[in-house]
């Protein structure tokens, strides 16, 4: 391996500034002023396959944005990756945050500051870049490889299952790797074994046809937000158990021996308030910080808007009132029931004297690997090797929906190897990539793939 990894070494540089370059092109796939872009991105990544070596690089159109895929296969009997990412990006907003401009990559103290520098261009990065340096060092590679990069990530990856449906041939392999989530903390390599899956709604409650005075018409004419406010407030209770009727039924509690693995992991709970400005920490009784965000479900308010919010007052009785609402799922918590006992409730919920109309929005399953897959220890070993220390295994909160994708239709495990890190401004303004994580990421890659051709699959 010295010389793929002396190859990494010396090519650190061209690394950075082809980023860079990547990071320029604002690929925002919610913003559709930016439909160009974002299909640019797509080209990018197909150029960057191609100099990688790989033997096919096709760009497939869906009806939203292209999937680019790639592949090598050295001999069928080989073990073969299945390498997953996305290169559209997060909206900017609240630009005025932003210490540089947010297409504009910069570096300060050993971080490359842009939108998408962790989520998920510089991540992808790290196997664009190890496929490369065995081509061009070994001129083969050690196992076969196969990307698959798509560009709807930030909006819920609304045609990538039917590609990955019609596709199962094409994509057939033995093990998935994902770069796309972050390390438990700054110099700890973390392999991530479960996420969560979610259920997004739209609520939208209306009374009167129009906004009325509130003095003329408070108490007989029915007030949307105080409505939409007692719906919202029925749903967890003093203890921070959410109260829809059956909603934990199929939650997998988490076992004794997952419990004492997390109490040892460096969680520092006054750090953690301290960063986020928190009096305290909240959440369901009876389970630590780490369980409430890994191992059990939540709900929560994405957004909330009624009545008059600008300055001053406006003594007004607000016609609609609207949420947009979640739940972060665990196993064995299916999306679609969880969707449909949400929706029973709230109709209970509302009164006859409002119209509610309930949108449901995207969503994806929770899923949790096991610990002793073939795939995961050759990632461990990787770890060690690039970063010089042991990983650690943790679940994370967020949500990666083709992880059990690849398990119901590809049937394979999916290893996940972030090399983010938990303050990287992700989907916030500020985005960034820690600069030795990244080169520590491509060396961690190669590595992995070298592991993975001993690997007993
Ligand atoms: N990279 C994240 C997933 C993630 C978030 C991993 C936090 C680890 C920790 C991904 O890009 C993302 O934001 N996913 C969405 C999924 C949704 C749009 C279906 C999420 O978790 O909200
Ligand atoms: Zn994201």
């Amino acid at each position: 391996m010295k010389t793929v990894i002396d190859y990494i070494e010396n090519n650190h540089n061209r690394y950075l500034e082809e980023l860079k370059e990547f990071l320029r092109i604002p690929s925002v796939s919610t913003d559709p002023t930016k439909d160009q872009d974002v299909r640019k991105a797509a080209e990018f990544v197909k150029g960057q396959l191609t100099a990688a070596g790989m033997a096919k690089v096709e760009i497939f159109s869906t009806e939203g944005y292209p999937i680019v895929y790639a592949e090598r296969v050295m001999e069928e009997a080989k073990p073969t990756v299945l390498i997953y990412g996305h290169y559209d990006v997060q909206p900017v907003d609240p630009i005025e945050l932003w210490e540089t401009a947010p297409f504009e990559p910069a570096i300060r103290k050993g971080e490359l500051y842009a939108r998408g520098a962790a989520d998920d261009k510089g991540q992808i990065f790290i196997h664009f870049k190890s496929a490369e340096a065995f081509m061009n060092t070994r001129q083969e590679l050690p196992v076969n490889i196969k990307f698959l990069i798509e560009g709807e990530e930030e909006i819920g990856s609304p045609h990538l299952d039917q590609f990955i449906e019609e596709h199962q041939d094409l994509l057939r392999s033995d093990v998935g790797m994902i770069s796309d989530t972050t390390m438990f903390a700054r110099g700890v390599p973390s392999l991530c074994y479960g996420l969560r899956g979610l259920v997004f709604f739209q609520l939208d409650v209306q009374g009167a046809n129009t906004d009325l005075h509130s003095g003329s018409f408070g108490g007989t004419v029915v007030n949307p937000g105080f409505e939409l406010s007692k719906i919202l407030a029925a749903m967890k209770d003093g203890n921070g158990r959410v109260m829809i009727p059956h909603f934990y039924d199929n939650v997998r509690e988490v076992t004794e021996r997952e419990r004492q693995e997390y109490a040892r992991l460096p969680f520092d709970e006054a750090n953690f308030k301290q960063a986020f400005g928190l009096k305290q920490l909240s959440g369901e009784d009876g389970y630590t910080p780490l369980e409430r965000l890994w191992v059990r479900p939540t709900f929560e308010i994405n957004g909330l808007e009624s009545g008059f919010t600008g300055e001053g007052a406006k003594t007004v009785l607000p016609a609609k009132a609207m949420a947009k609402v979640s739940m972060r799922l665990v196993p064995d918590q299916d999306p679609d029931t969880i969707a449909d006992l949400f929706e029973n409730y709230v109709r209970l919920l509302a009164p006859p004297s409002v119209h509610l109309k309930v949108t449901r929005m995207h969503g994806g399953k929770p899923w949790v690997a096991s610990l002793d897959h073939p795939a995961l220890v050759a990632a461990a070993e990787a770890l060690k090797k690039a970063f010089g220390k042991e990983p650690v295994f943790q679940r994370e909160g967020g949500s990666i929906p083709v992880v059990a994708t690849f398990a119901e239709r590809l049937n394979i495990p999916t290893v996940l190897m972030g090399i983010g890190l938990p303050d990287e401004n992700a989907h916030a303004p500020n985005e960034k990539l820690d600069l030795d994580n990244f080169y520590g990421g491509v060396r961690s890659s190669a590595y992995f793939l070298d592991e993975l051709s001993r690997a007993d699959l």
